[in-house]
């Protein structure tokens, strides 16, 4: 099967391809705030690399008619696009014929996978919308097309990245790198609506933000951050448009821009706050900038890291419990929505922190979980579990239903037998101290201490694991919760799965 017709294939709708066309208008307003339709008439190139049905072309063309220029007469062999989908290509040319009454010349809007395009555009302006998806959620056959070109255009340091701690890449970035570098002349502009994730996010775009392809460096030259506005409807992605330059190399702050209830553009400024590649702080003013980089680390043991709560991948009808009682032989009585009076070991069922724990006292438990695990934290061998009968007779009921859960990592301890295994577990889970925060859709930053073997709930809840109470009291003295909400408040991620999560904790800690 080619490339093509991977994504002609009915089974791939528009929003698998990140097909959501920049309306005309905005396209428009793109266009005249930068000058770019002054600069084309001037004689500057211009091209837009995924360029759907070409809304960006149009808006040059459609500027131009507005403004009383004789369609016969522009320079439209100045304008390039490249489009994969051919049904997009042809609604291009529709439009140039049926709306303006021009020709479009064909050899200049192409149907074509830009990553195997090869043609030498040289343009002094990109322009566009790339798609906006990330490498997990490309169709599962053309993922090993791309795979290597990651690589190639300087995001990742190898392709076995993508599958590991890189797979929520975003494909919009290799767009832009493999455009900057093969088709924008040396000290050219590149102007792209793009994903927030590229300069917000940790881990997978780290990569991006090297700004550089091979040996030609290129800066962000200035990011409105569309957080307040929403511009494509139906779309949650948080976007932006962002502005390059070619052969420029990276300063900050980089100027950003939000706007506020009255429509009002506010200027921010932009930084990487302890390393160059790590997410953009947004601050007011430099004053606040360099408060976030005085933040003084925390030093704890390794042991300590930041993890994520426990994760039932889906089951959590035969893991989570709303009530449990104590029985006889160290045995004990649960129950949920979908099953009453389960008996299982009490050495293996563990309080599951549920939100009110957070603004109490005295925390009490309302939720519990089963971990048919070690200390070690290690899964527990099938012997170990036939000792139990409870426990046997337990997960011998649901065994049909635990070894149907999805997910690679997940699937991969199911093949080695183990289809009573969760994911974050692990010997963290058992230290008797912990410290939690909740890490998910919030804005405030309030950890707790919480001793008894308290588990945390997947991605709502992050926690550093104590292994004494000294530490645990001794830690949570000096974490000091104002400067840790202002650093993650300059993140920008408040109210997302993203707001407190382990891996911008990390950054607050030096681990020995
Ligand atoms: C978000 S849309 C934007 C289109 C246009 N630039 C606009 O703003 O209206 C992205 C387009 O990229 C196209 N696309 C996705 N991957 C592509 C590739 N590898 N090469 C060329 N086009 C691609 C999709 O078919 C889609 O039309």
């Amino acid at each position: 099967m080619s490339i093509f017709n991977i994504f002609d294939d009915q089974s791939h709708n528009n929003s698998l391809l990140g097909a959501v066309f920049t309306p005309l208008p905005a396209a428009v307003a793109v266009i005249e705030k930068f000058g770019l339709f002054e600069k084309w008439i001037a004689g500057a190139t211009m091209f837009d690399p995924t360029a759907g049905e070409g809304n960006f072309i149009e808006a040059f063309v459609s500027i131009a008619a507005n403004r009383g220029f004789s369609m016969h007469n522009l320079p439209l062999e100045r304008l390039y696009g490249v489009e994969m989908k051919a049904v997009y290509v042809e609604r291009f040319f529709q439009k140039m014929r049926n709306i303006y009454g021009i020709a479009f010349p064909t050899r200049n809007f192409i149907c074509s996978d830009f990553l195997l395009f090869n043609e030498n555009i040289q343009a002094d302006y990109l322009i566009g919308n790339p798609p906006w998806l990330n490498f997990t959620e490309l169709p599962d056959l053309y993922k090993p097309v791309v795979k290597p070109m990651f690589h190639r255009y300087g995001l990742v340091a190898n392709a076995q990245e993508l599958l590991l701690g890189s797979s929520r890449i975003d494909f919009s970035g290799l767009i832009v790198n493999k455009s900057i570098y093969e088709n924008l002349k040396p000290g050219g502009e590149a102007i792209f609506f793009l994903p927030m994730s590229l300069f917000l996010n940790d881990g997978a775009n780290r990569g991006f933000r090297a700004y550089k392809v091979k040996d030609v460096h290129f800066a962000t030259k200035e990011i409105y951050d569309y957080k307040n506005q929403k511009l494509f409807p139906n779309v949650s992605t948080r976007y932006g448009l962002a502005r390059f330059e070619r052969n420029s190399l990276q300063t900050f702050p980089v100027p950003y821009y939000q706007q506020n209830e009255d429509n009002e553009w506010i200027s921010l400024s932009a930084n990487p706050v302890f390393a160059v590649d790590n997410p953009l702080s947004i601050t007011q003013n430099d004053e606040e900038y360099v408060t976030l980089s005085m933040f003084e680390k925390i030093c704890l043991p390794k042991s300590a890291q930041p993890r994520q709560g426990v994760n039932t991948c889906g089951a959590n009808e035969v893991f989570v419990f709303d009530t449990f009682k104590k029985m006889p032989n160290g045995l004990a009585k649960v129950t949920n929505k979908f099953q009453q009076g389960i008996i299982l070991p009490q050495k293996y069922v563990f309080p599951l922190i549920a939100t009110n724990n957070f603004n109490e006292k005295k925390p009490k438990a309302r939720k519990w979980v089963l971990l048919p695990y070690s200390p070690t934290g290690k899964a527990l061998e099938w012997t170990d579990i036939e000792a139990e009968t409870s426990l046997v007779t337990y997960l011998q009921k649901h065994e049909m239903r635990l070894k149907m859960r999805k997910g690679t990592m997940l699937q991969g301890q199911i093949k080695k037998g183990y289809w009573w295994a969760m994911l974050g577990v692990g010997p963290y889970c058992f230290d008797n101290h912990k410290i939690v925060w909740e890490s998910f859709g919030k804005k405030h930053f309030h950890p707790i201490l919480l001793s008894g073997n308290w588990q945390g709930n997947q991605a709502m809840h992050a926690f550093m694991p104590m292994q004494t109470l000294d530490l645990a009291l001794e830690t949570l003295s000096l974490l000091n919760p104002s400067k840790v909400q202002s650093y993650l408040s300059s993140l920008q991620m408040e109210g997302t799965c993203n707001w407190a999560q382990p891996g911008k904790m990390k950054k607050l800690i030096t681990l020995f």
